[in-house]
């Protein structure tokens, strides 16, 4: 069955209570004892069924307390079995916590906050690291945001489903990471958003599907001839390290004609470029600097991306889940690259633009039917990286490029999207989206 709306009180009194109403909606049949599932806990007490208008389920502090529900409030309940109900859904937003100055989630603090209140009314949602976990009793020690600022922590049983917002890629890289991650798995509780992506295993993942042509020809690891052959072939080449992010460390090589080659970078918050008589010269100078190897560097095809007013602009599509399973594009934001810079990102200057503006301004006329088939791509993308890919996925934040003939390219795809381009004045209804959408997804997951 589906879930329904309820009410959760905690007042003194035997038994579980339930309204009427609540008791058809749930078709539950004659009153006896009737067990009641809150992530991993399970009571069981008597069924007294009381007048009450409304959905509302009611149990005494000592039963509240068994059961380790934090408080009361509203959220959904499901029917189970035939005397078996379930509220909830519990969801566990898995994060790293500090706690020098008073219980932090760092920067995530504020998305989390934003996500977990969207939940409300319809869920019990907290943040919890991995070290809040205590596996023997099979409970969780989980934080919840207080509405004056800051946090409460509540024992609670382990949750119905985890959204792994998990920010540091050396800590998702730990073997004990992932056994702590398998524990959850191991038990049934859906686990999505695995790890972070390497750019190389996205490419790996995709080579074989029919929407490979959007992906530039890439080689992980690179030899100097490849460079040079890639050179040859389409006169600009991406340096990316293949596990990177922000920008930093990569390179634009150019070819700019027989003699004359150019590359780019940005270092100390400045962008250079640096000419050379040959491609053997510009490489080996570069390897120089990177201990005689490009290791774990991927060689990309540099796309001739449109632009604005001279600058290269790229896209941001922020895809989620939604409560149907269904990918979802939640919101789009254009990056128009920093004068001389040669990724889009904000911290090189790059700026965040209004999409249907860039367009419009960039497509005229067919500004629709191009926006149409961009988001199209990214639908398809990403169902077809959830197919190929061995854990669940929630949400992908693409970057795609867009050619001057109006090919689209997929550069990037992050598995923990940054959320910087919600701060766009435009982006508010994507950004509504995008966590109702999560929340929906959490939902069904823990089908509820
Ligand atoms: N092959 C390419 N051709 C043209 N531009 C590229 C290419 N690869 C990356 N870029 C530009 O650099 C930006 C950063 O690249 P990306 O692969 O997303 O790395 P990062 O992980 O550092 O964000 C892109 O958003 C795009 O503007
Ligand atoms: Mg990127």
């Amino acid at each position: 069955m589906s879930s329904a709306k309820c009410s959760i009180q905690i007042a003194p009194g035997q038994g579980i209570h339930i309204s009427s109403a609540l008791r058809k909606t749930l078709g539950i049949g004659k009153p006896g004892q009737i067990s009641l599932i809150f992530g991993s806990r399970t009571i069981t007490s008597d069924l007294v069924l009381t007048r009450k208008s409304g959905h509302s389920l009611r149990l005494s502090p000592a039963l509240a307390a068994e059961l380790k529900l934090p408080h009361a409030g509203n959220c959904l309940v499901t029917k189970r079995g035939s005397s078996e109900i379930q509220i909830g859904p519990l969801i566990g937003i898995l994060a790293a916590r500090t706690e020098h100055e008073g219980i932090s989630f760092g920067g995530m603090s504020g998305f989390f906050r934003q996500i977990i209140s969207a939940g409300e009314g319809q869920s019990y949602s907290f943040a919890f690291s991995p070290k809040d976990v205590n596996w023997e009793e099979e409970t969780v020690t989980g934080y919840f945001p207080l509405k004056t600022g800051g946090w409460i922590r509540r024992s609670l049983p382990l949750p119905d489903v985890v959204y792994n917002r998990m920010q540091s890629r050396q800590t998702e890289r730990d073997q004990s990471m992932s056994s702590f991650k398998d524990r959850f798995l191991r038990r049934s509780i859906p686990l999505f958003n695995w790890s972070f992506f390497n750019k190389s295993d996205v490419y790996k993942l995709l080579v074989d599907d029919p929407l490979a042509h959007h992906i530039p020809e890439s080689h992980l690891n690179p030899t100097v001839n490849t460079m040079k052959e890639m050179l040859n072939k389409y006169g600009t080449v991406y340096l990316k390290p293949s596990g990177g992010s922000l920008g930093v460390g990569i390179y634009k090589l150019i070819r700019q004609r027989a003699k004359l080659y150019t590359v780019r970078y940005r270092s100390r918050g400045q962008n250079k470029a640096v000419n050379y008589t040959s491609a053997d010269r510009m490489i080996n100078t570069l390897l120089k600097h990177q201990q005689s190897r490009f290791h774990q560097y991927i060689a990309q095809q540099g796309i001739d991306l449109i632009q604005i007013e001279s600058c290269p602009v790229d896209f941001r599509f922020h895809m989620t889940k939604d409560g149907e399973n269904k990918w979802v594009v939640a919101a789009v934001g254009a990056k128009k690259a920093g004068k001389g810079s040669i990724t889009t990102h904000v911290a090189s200057g790059g700026k965040v633009l209004a999409t249907d503006q860039v367009f419009r301004q960039v497509f005229g006329g067919n500004a629709a039917q191009m926006l149409r088939k961009v988001r199209s791509t990214a639908v398809d993308l990403a169902r077809a990286i959830e197919r190929h890919y061995p854990y669940l996925l929630g949400e992908i934040g693409f970057d795609l490029g867009i050619d001057r003939s109006g090919n689209v390219w997929m550069f990037e795809a992050n598995a923990k999207p940054g959320r910087s381009i919600f701060k766009h004045p435009t982006a508010k209804i994507g950004e509504r989206a995008s966590l109702s959408n999560l929340i929906g997804f959490c939902k069904y997951l823990s089908k509820f």
